[in-house]
């Protein structure tokens, strides 16, 4: 499946990658240039990586961990002069501190401190965090990639259903391939299902305050040449109780044992309006977004809140430049709760690279029997 890979301008590209001039640098897409601009950045030490992840050069789930993989690569790097053992703890404890919503990212420092110690030189510790963070990265993209060859089945039945009229799908945020490695979660069926010829169109919810949606996932989707609207995050319920939506996929950021899951603000709202209308409503993750050691996502899960400037000024091109204007009173406080969490109950199934579950404990622990038994 998907014998295209995610395209720019038709080229191939991944989120993150080790620089081909020199195998010291981390490239990546600095994702706040786009829509506008399609600009790689190079980062040089763990500093750049931590500040990259803070300030959503790098986002999304997957990308973050990856990104965290390869913090950790660099922190070996620069532990060859330095004090090695303390370093490489201290740009653990960075990494992991950058943003506390998405469990990817302290999975994947974790991994990488476990396979780390098994080096007994700073060379062996060096190849050891490269193959790691490689490891990560390439897992990530291969996971999504599985998601959309499972996820593509629900779609193809609402095709079937509606006798090969066009699907709606709706999605939230960016849980495409810019959010993940390569392929994306929520979108890997939606291009599945587009190389299968399914007639399929996506209403795109532009996301405040960041616009993932309106930036990113439009861009992704118009890269793949995959009808798609921008519509504004209040749209969606209407356009639901106009029967205009036949499904909605989202991603995650960290799901419980019991199916909670905790996405982009905005996410819940969309399910209660799809449960209310009887839409289906299905969360695609890969495994390294389960968090294996809490149940309830209400109570356990630590929701991010952002500097309240990405509230009170939005980012957009003007006359040839990207500006950024104030939209609301210089002195009106703002609060940026970046996500919210969606009860399992409000959940009609998770999509993951093993297969299809209701999002249930049940389930859940049925389909990944092996992780549950490690907690
Ligand atoms: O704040 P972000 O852009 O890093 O948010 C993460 C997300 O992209 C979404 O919540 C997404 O749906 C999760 S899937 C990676």
């Amino acid at each position: 499946m998907q014998s295209t890979n995610m395209k720019v301008l038709g080229k191939h590209y991944r989120t993150i990658w080790i620089n081909e001039e020199n195998e010291e640098v981390i490239t990546i897409i600095d994702q706040r240039h786009l829509p506008h601009r399609f600009i790689t950045e190079d980062l040089h030490t763990v500093s750049e990586m931590v500040h990259a992840i803070k300030d959503m050069h790098v986002r999304g789930a997957g990308l973050i961990g990856a990104a965290a993989g390869y913090g950790m690569y660099l922190a070996t790097i620069e532990s060859r002069h330095k004090n090695s053992l303390e370093h490489i703890l201290a740009s653990a404890d960075a990494l992991k501190a950058t943003r506390p919503t998405a469990v990817n990212l302290e999975w994947a420092v974790n991994k990488q401190l476990d396979a780390i110690a098994q080096g007994k030189t700073a060379n062996e510790k060096i190849k050891i965090a490269r193959k790691m963070a490689e490891h990560i990265a390439q897992e990530d993209a291969e996971y999504c990639r599985r998601i959309g060859t499972h996820g593509v089945a629900i779609i193809e039945e609402i095709s079937k259903r509606k006798n090969g009229k066009v699907v709606n799908i709706l999605t939230h945020c960016n849980a495409g391939w810019l959010a993940f490695v390569d392929y994306g979660s929520a979108t890997a069926p939606i291009y599945e299902a587009f190389e299968r010829g399914i007639d399929l169109h996506v209403w795109v919810d532009e996301t405040r305050p960041r616009n993932q949606g309106a930036s990113l996932t439009a861009w992704e989707l118009m890269n793949q040449g995959i009808p798609h609207t921008v519509i504004v995050d209040n749209a969606g319920g209407h356009l639901m109780q106009h029967a205009l939506v036949d499904m909605v996929i989202t991603g995650a950021d960290r799901v419980t044992v019991a199916g909670d899951a905790a996405n982009k603000i905005g996410t819940y709202l969309k399910a209660l309006a799809a449960h209310d209308n009887g839409i289906p409503f299905y969360v695609a993750l890969p495994s390294s977004t389960f968090d294996w050691s809490i149940h309830d996502g209400l109570k356990d899960i630590h929701i991010e809140e952002r500097n309240s400037d990405e509230v009170k000024y939005m980012y957009g091109l003007c006359d040839g430049e990207i500006k950024k204007v104030l939209i609301t009173p210089l002195d009106s406080p703002a609060g940026n709760y970046g996500f919210d969490v969606t009860p399992a109950r409000l959940i009609s199934g998770l999509i993951t690279e093993r297969g299809i579950c209701r999002a249930s404990e049940e389930d859940i622990t049925k389909m990944y029997a092996e992780k549950v038994k490690q907690i």
